[in-house]
């Protein structure tokens, strides 16, 4: 979440990445001499620039301030942000900061509307709003305007209103769509199928966030919807029409299931089965249990609070944490180093899992499908109280601590037998392939930690395996037929927040890295591109000075490079003494 009262203010930033000239709706750039130059820590730099404060207030264009610098760019998003003015054009680029407070007049649907008049119109420049960058697109597509494919990249740090703004961006886009299918309604029944045909692929595509979220979101310190992982949507147009759409993820951080920071939670979709079965929602196997009749009332009601409470979570954060309930004596959480640490009531897991369930019936998920994913779900909260024992000789291996119950229950869940999923925990099996056949070496593990360690890897890739199939089976419903049912497309990225903590995992890194690969993809598309015009049309323009990151991203990613000694490490498979790790990597590097 944005904090306004940081001295460096680090704003949720959404950029749209056009790869081609700026469109004639969008601010006009910068032309004047040295307007573009802003040097950051230039020591020429005088620091008391100040601008009238109602300048700033005016100032819908960052680019257009009369002076260029990074305090009064900072100042002016600050003095918006307290006269509630929350969004600012960079040029093309729209800043948005997050207002930390419902606002829905500023998203209502007469806003829809009057941006889509505005743009049809011609209207220039546009108010900034998230809503204008999502009517540039999609004026662009509908006019053949530029590139047949475009992308909008939100990004920024976790907390920032991303995966809000893309929210909007689609109910926008979506919106629009609807409406124009309605008005090209004829008495004819071709076009009232069409209109059927929009309105069905956009209930399925506004009903696929919920569940993606379910899945891949979890409550951090930070935000209690954070993505954990990032997503591209790709709407599938044909003509006029929406036709469907694909999503794409990635990085999903997976080791969430076993291990939170502290104060975090695992993602929502386990907090929402272990509330489900307390509130006899589903069986302990994870089937849908028989619903009551006072449920079914409540059911509806439920489900319309919870999409209140979605609005207004953020602010009831400290109150819904004083509710917080230890649960100790629930049967899913007995496990320490596994438990699912909770910080939400048990009321809101289950209104969203109705929201879940709705999401999976509106996406045709049968049944039986349902029963089936959560069963895995159940399994996932089994496997994580499995403990073991070490071998009290030494020719012995490690075995299942206690009354194997928890295993007996995953293992039936899973359609495994017990005795296969524990030798899969605690007996190491190393594949060779010869000439003409595989030799399986197999060695029971001796340490208690090596058992932890495969019963993790087997949690993690059990959930990442099921997230995948849920994101191929929402694809299946909500892409369009064929590639011959679209042409072109517009892709909304939301990528995972960069954030940097005292101790940063593998997957932080990760994400850092893409982020930061992100960046210079925008520098080299945006502002290099930029310049490159301006000088062949003879505007004098200092050289554009901007933080460039590109010496990192080469430590990284280079053919000698962090990931690649990471990888071959990887691929030896043995134990690796970190300090030696560490030596080698800085080895590597110092020559690059
Ligand atoms: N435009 C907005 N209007 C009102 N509230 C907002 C807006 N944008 C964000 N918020 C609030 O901030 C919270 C965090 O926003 P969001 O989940 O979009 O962040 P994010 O950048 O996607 O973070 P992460 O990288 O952790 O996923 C939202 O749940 C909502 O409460
Ligand atoms: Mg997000």
């Amino acid at each position: 979440m944005h904090r306004m009262d940081s001295s460096t203010p680090k704003k949720a930033s959404s950029k749209q990445v056009l790869s081609q000239k700026s469109p004639p709706v969008v601010p006009e750039k910068p032309k004047k001499k040295g307007k573009l130059a802003a040097p950051s820590g230039d020591p020429s730099v005088d620091t008391n620039l100040s601008v009238p404060r109602d300048v700033l207030l005016q100032c819908q264009d960052l680019t257009k301030l009369p002076l260029l610098y990074p305090q009064t760019v900072l100042e002016c998003v600050r003095e918006r942000y307290l006269q509630q003015q929350f969004y600012t054009w960079a040029g093309p680029t729209l800043v948005a900061v997050n207002p930390c407070l419902p606002c829905h007049q500023l998203y209502h649907q007469e806003q829809v509307a009057s941006f889509h008049r505005a743009v049809q119109a011609g209207s220039t420049p546009l108010p900034p709003h998230v809503y204008a960058v999502a009517g540039v697109a999609d004026h662009r597509r509908s006019c053949g305007l530029g590139h047949i494919n475009q992308a909008v990249v939100v990004s920024g740090e976790s907390g920032a209103g991303k995966t809000e703004s893309a929210r909007y961006m689609l109910h926008y886009l979506c919106q629009v769509e609807h409406n124009v299918a309605v008005s090209s309604l004829t008495t004819t029944s071709s076009s009232h199928n069409r209109a059927a045909l929009v309105a069905e692929t956009q209930a399925k595509v506004l009903a696929s966030n919920p569940l993606l979220e379910a899945f891949g979101n979890a409550a951090t310190q930070r935000n209690h919807n954070s993505s954990r992982f990032g997503k591209l949507l790709l709407l599938q147009y044909s003509g006029c029409d929406l036709r469907g759409a694909t999503i794409d993820t990635y990085l999903l951080e997976k080791t969430r299931v076993t291990h939170q920071p502290e104060g975090e939670r695992n993602f929502h979709i386990l907090h929402q089965v272990t509330a489900g079965m307390k509130a006899d929602i589903l069986n302990s196997n994870g089937s849908k249990a028989r619903v009551r009749h006072h449920e079914q009332q409540q059911h509806h009601h439920e489900q319309q609070q919870h999409h209140e409470q979605q609005q207004h979570h953020q602010y009831e954060q400290l109150e819904y944490e004083q509710h917080h309930e230890q649960q100790q004596d629930n049967q899913y959480e007995q496990h320490q180093e596994f438990a699912i640490s909770s910080k939400a009531t048990k009321d809101s897991d289950v209104a969203a899992l109705h929201t879940t369930l709705a999401a999976l019936e509106q996406l045709c998920f049968s049944q039986q499908h349902q029963d089936d994913i959560f069963k895995v779900l159940v399994a996932l909260l089994q496997l994580g109280n499995i403990q073991f024992l070490e071998p009290k000789t030494a020719a012995a291996g490690c075995a299942v601590k206690g009354d194997n119950n928890a295993l007996l229950l995953a293992s039936e869940l899973l359609g495994v037998t017990d005795e296969q999923l524990s030798t899969a925990l605690t007996v190491r099996s190393i594949a060779v392939p010869t000439k003409d056949r595989v030799s399986v070496f197999c060695h029971p593990c001796e340490l208690e930690s090596e058992c932890c360690e495969r019963l993790r890897a087997c949690m993690q890739l059990l959930y990442q395996a099921l997230f995948s199939h849920v994101i191929a089976v929402v694809n299946l419903q909500t892409a369009a037929a064929s590639r011959q049912h679209w042409s072109q497309f517009i892709g909304l990225l939301d990528v995972y927040g960069f954030e940097a903590f005292e101790h940063n995992s593998l997957e932080q890194l990760c994400i850092n890295y893409a982020n930061e690969r992100l960046q210079q993809a925008f520098i080299q598309a945006f502002l290099h591109t930029e310049q490159q015009v301006l000088l062949e049309e003879g505007v004098l323009v200092d050289e554009c000075q901007f933080q460039d990151n590109s010496g990192c991203l080469t430590a990284l990613d280079s053919p000698i490079s962090v990931f690649a000694i990471l990888n071959e490490e990887c691929q030896l498979q043995r134990a690796v003494d970190e300090v030696a790790a560490c030596q080698r990597v800085c080895r590597a590097l110092q020559h690059s």
